[in-house]
């Protein structure tokens, strides 16, 4: 059965109208539509947070399979998990608002455990690859201004997209499509108008 992993990371779980969430919403909706078996699996940093990695994590990402001892291995075990979560999804949706100008704490949190040295990326001869095999990415951002996108006078600004896109590609995920919708900081009636035509863009990608 083709498996869908979500990954959230706005703050604002549940009604609490987080606009990253509402997007990709329309794309699990969107590849749910392509395939009703689907198996969706959630991964909400807002709701179960991930700590950050310690020490131990460090040693046990350097120490050498064998090597490792069982509080190495207990220390590992988050970053195993998530690590097999993602290479075991057929297609990856990430929701990201942006905060402070990059991704929030939470997603990095998440990436520190995922990019890890002969696990999904390698190092070798002076030559970074990636590690997990390409699959479809969607990532939907949320932007609280306006200005964002290519060519507008905020597009320096974006440490987010640049930066996940990047890392994606890094452990060998380039196969990634992103959606934007900006502005969600504005009235009302400005932010109903940005989402709705976010939200088509993203209907316009599946049927094209
Ligand atoms: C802590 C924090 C930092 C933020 N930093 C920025 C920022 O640097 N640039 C920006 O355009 N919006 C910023 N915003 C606004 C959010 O990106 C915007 O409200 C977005 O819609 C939040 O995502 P969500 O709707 O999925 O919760 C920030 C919001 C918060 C809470």
């Amino acid at each position: 059965m083709t498996r869908i992993l979500r990954i959230d990371s706005s703050a604002r779980p549940g009604n609490g109208g987080s606009r990253s969430r509402e997007l990709a919403d329309q794309i699990v909706k969107n590849l749910k539509a392509q395939e009703p078996d689907a198996e969706v699996v959630i991964r909400d940093l807002a709701i179960a947070p991930l700590p950050h990695i310690s020490n131990e994590t460090i040693a046990g990402f350097y120490t050498p399979p064998e090597q490792l001892t069982d509080d190495l291995r207990a220390a590992l075990s988050l970053s195993d998990e998530l690590i097999s979560e993602l290479k075991s999804a057929d297609t990856i949706v990430i929701s990201a608002p942006i905060y402070n100008f990059s991704v929030p704490s939470a997603l990095k949190a998440w990436v520190d455990h995922v990019v890890r040295i002969n696990q999904t990326f390698s190092y070798e001869d002076g030559q970074f690859g990636g590690l997990v095999a390409d699959r479809p990415v969607y990532v939907a951002y949320a932007y609280g201004a306006v200005g964002y996108a290519k060519g507008g006078p905020l597009e320096s600004y974006d440490f987010m997209r640049p930066y996940l896109t990047l890392l994606l590609n890094f452990i060998g995920l380039t196969s990634v499509t992103s959606f934007s919708v900006e502005g969600t900081t504005a009235d009302d009636a400005a932010v109903s108008a940005s989402a709705v035509e976010a939200l088509a863009q993203v209907d316009a990608q599946f049927a094209a």
